[in-house]
């Protein structure tokens, strides 16, 4: 199992939002989960994803997304299911708003404290190469919105142990540092199988 970490500081909180780039970059977010879970045809069972939301009127939220066969998302309309999710928020709980899909209220570094017998990740251009790395069984990637992560946040998971992970030179979009990273383990595992 490989799991992503999105944090956004200014997505929207509440699902009353249409203009989905006012509302704290939400597109970047929905080609986050695109990115995270669809294949041609199928979706990705071996992934993971957490959307940590820090803008207002209610921050932070965690929505949570496992593959589940009845899992509802559709690439038409992922914006849709994140407001639907945001909507149904139960204060105090952590609600299946669908089949794989949950929200709660819940910090970057609250979720990070969860991850703690695990492989943490930050990619960051400036880190290892990802294929020079020798990653955890089940990695766990940080990935930043277009601002990266803000440096008051960095602060609040300072101590832990999180590695910065790089894919190369280039500055890529969120959503494609997860296509590159999904990619790569992909890779990694079809060699090994192919070495047994
Ligand atoms: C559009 S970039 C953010 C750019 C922002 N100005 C910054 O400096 O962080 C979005 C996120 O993708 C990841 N990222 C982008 N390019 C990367 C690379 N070459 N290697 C590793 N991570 C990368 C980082 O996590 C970054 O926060």
């Amino acid at each position: 199992m490989r799991e992503f970490i999105y944090f956004s500081q200014n997505a929207r909180t509440s699902g009353n939002f249409n203009d989905l780039m006012a509302a704290g970059r939400m597109d970047i977010a929905c080609h986050v989960v695109i990115a995270a879970f669809f294949l041609s045809h199928s979706l990705r069972e071996d992934v993971k994803l957490h959307l940590i939301f820090n803008g207002p009127p209610d921050a932070p939220k965690h929505l949570e997304f496992v593959y589940n066969p009845e899992i509802p998302i559709s690439k038409k309309d992922v914006s849709g299911l994140i407001k639907r999710m945001l909507f149904k928020y139960k204060k105090g709980r952590k609600i299946e708003a669908f089949p794989g899909c949950f929200i709660e209220k819940k910090s970057f570094r609250q979720l990070l404290e969860e991850f703690e017998d695990r492989d943490i990740y930050i990619l960051d251009k400036k880190g290892e190469d990802i294929r020079t790395a020798e990653l955890g069984e089940n990695p766990v990637f940080i990935v930043g919105d277009h601002e990266g992560i803000p440096k008051q946040e960095m602060k609040t998971i300072r101590g832990m142990e999180i590695k910065k992970i790089s894919l190369g030179p280039l500055t890529y979009f969120a959503s494609q540092t997860v296509v590159i990273v999904n990619h790569e383990l992909d890779r990694a595992l079809h060699i090994n199988m192919n070495k047994l």
